[in-house]
């Protein structure tokens, strides 16, 4: 095993993407490769808590103060440009030294467009780890057709129509978001796809359980080979996130967290680059006042458009609530998933945020944004019955009442809970030897030590 292979990892430097891409360079560690990163220096990564890979930076040239001036697409579109040159310096440079072990294949996210045509220049195989979940990557491979049969761009009086190429979707759930250039963001997913179809194989982080109807549609599609081996954490039952985590986790949530009653907090967090209004602020803090149920709440700085944190915040709110809310800017969220006061999660429905609710059995409360969110969420509450939406007809505080009694005190809840737990034992199975995870890594590891 191994036999002094080296494998190359390229991690688009985005949280949602930095995570699974370490957590699949420590599986892949584990398996007997050794791991060098590329990484870029925007969001550049702490080399420190990984002593046994190597790292090279390539210098993109992207300050904080660039990006934040810039939305997700036109960011994306920006580090794409500067990052080409760069990264194939880099690669070409490792490729050429004979002083290391030999390269195997390198293993890109797809959100870099530009790297099948890199590796092919220098003919080597390439791999990628998408870091969502298959059915938004078919809907995404589908925009072309969509586009042509008038799916996209959406119009509102179609929001409610189903969108029989991609089942279970309706109109409203398909995966888009609002550009400033919506043409940069066709692109971009354009390139997603493009990057997917040429390469050797690609890597999810899903599971055969979760998504059989999407894999099996994957295979008919794309003749390349799939590695569905998730939930990746969960392949190191001790591991936190905090080590690949870019802002710092605040663990005064764990002590708040052992003062409360079991299953009874609802967790509050809507990932790394979601937004609100002050409004929707406001609707949420008093809705979660309404509920009195403990609430720990995640609000990063930025999350409010316009403020640095806090502000908006009614005067004396947390003490008006009587001790029974936390906020903090940024949480370790696998540990507060697995601690036994969370009775529910409140999540954008990022890939990662879910995949990790599933495999703690907590319910869900969706509040999609984007893109591969709103396909998500429709799989917690149509697909798998985990979970509840909120904000259907806008966000408002009586709704946000009722969704979080429903979730946490009434029977619809406590079915949702016993789905949930269900859900939660098929894909702790799916990484034990002969599970569909375990099988795909191995077919993984055999397929990338006879690359040569
Ligand atoms: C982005 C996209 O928004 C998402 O749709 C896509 O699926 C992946 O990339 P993000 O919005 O950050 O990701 O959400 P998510 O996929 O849920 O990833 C967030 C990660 O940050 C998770 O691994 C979560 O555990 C971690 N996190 C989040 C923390 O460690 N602390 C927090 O307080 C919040």
């Amino acid at each position: 095993m191994g036999q002094g292979r080296r494998v190359v990892l390229f991690p688009y430097p985005l949280q949602g993407h930095i995570n699974p891409m370490l957590q699949l360079a420590n599986i892949l560690h584990t398996k007997g490769f050794s791991i060098t990163m590329i990484h870029t220096n925007y969001n550049s990564l702490n080399s420190s808590h990984y002593p046994q890979f190597t790292f090279h930076s390539i210098f993109d040239g992207v300050s904080e103060t660039e990006a934040s001036k810039l939305d997700t697409i036109d960011l994306i579109a920006l580090i794409n440009l500067r990052c080409e040159t760069p990264f194939k310096d880099c690669l070409a440079k490792l490729l050429s030294d004979n002083s290391e072990e030999p390269i195997a294949c390198l293993i890109s996210d797809p959100t870099f467009h530009f790297v099948q045509g890199v590796t092919d220049t220098l003919h080597l195989p390439k791999f990628v780890l998408r870091t969502s979940g298959v059915l938004s990557f078919l809907a995404f491979a589908a925009f072309p057709l969509l586009r042509e049969r008038g799916y996209l761009p959406i119009q509102d009086s179609h929001l409610e129509e189903a969108v029989p190429e991609l089942p279970p979707l309706q109109v409203k759930e398909l995966p888009v978001i609002d550009a400033r250039d919506p043409d940069a963001f066709y692109q971009l997913v354009s390139g997603i796809v493009n990057e997917g179809k040429t390469s050797s194989g690609i890597i999810w982080n899903s599971i055969e359980e979760l998504e059989t109807l999407a894999l099996a549609t994957l295979h008919q599609d794309f003749s390349i080979p799939m590695f569905p081996i998730g939930p990746f954490h969960k392949y190191f039952p001790a591991a936190s996130s905090s080590s690949s985590s870019l802002l710092a986790q605040d663990q005064t949530c764990i002590s708040w967290l052992n003062r409360q009653q079991p299953k009874s907090v609802v967790y509050v967090s809507f990932g790394s680059i979601a937004a609100i209004s002050d409004t929707e602020f406001l609707e949420i803090a008093w809705g979660l006042a309404y509920s009195k149920q403990p609430f720990l709440w995640v609000i990063r700085p930025g999350l409010i458009h316009g403020s640095e944190w806090l502000e908006p915040l009614p005067k004396g709110f947390l003490d008006n609530v009587g001790g029974k809310g936390h906020i903090v800017k940024w949480a370790p969220q696998l540990e507060v998933l697995a601690h036994p006061a969370v009775g529910a999660f409140w999540t954008h429905n990022g890939w990662n945020s879910t995949l990790e609710s599933i495999c703690e059995g907590i319910p869900m409360i969706c509040m999609p944004f984007f893109t591969d969110q709103k396909v998500n969420a429709k799989y917690v509450t149509h697909v798998w019955r985990v979970g509840l939406k909120v904000g259907n007809m806008g966000l408002e505080r009586g709704d946000v009442e009722r969704t979080i009694r429903k979730i946490m005190v009434e029977n619809e809840g406590m079915e949702i809970r016993e789905r949930m737990l269900n859900l939660k034992e098929k894909v702790n199975v799916c990484l034990k030897q002969g599970g569909s995870s375990h099988q795909a890594l191995e077919r993984l590891v055999s397929y990338i030590l006879h690359l040569h």
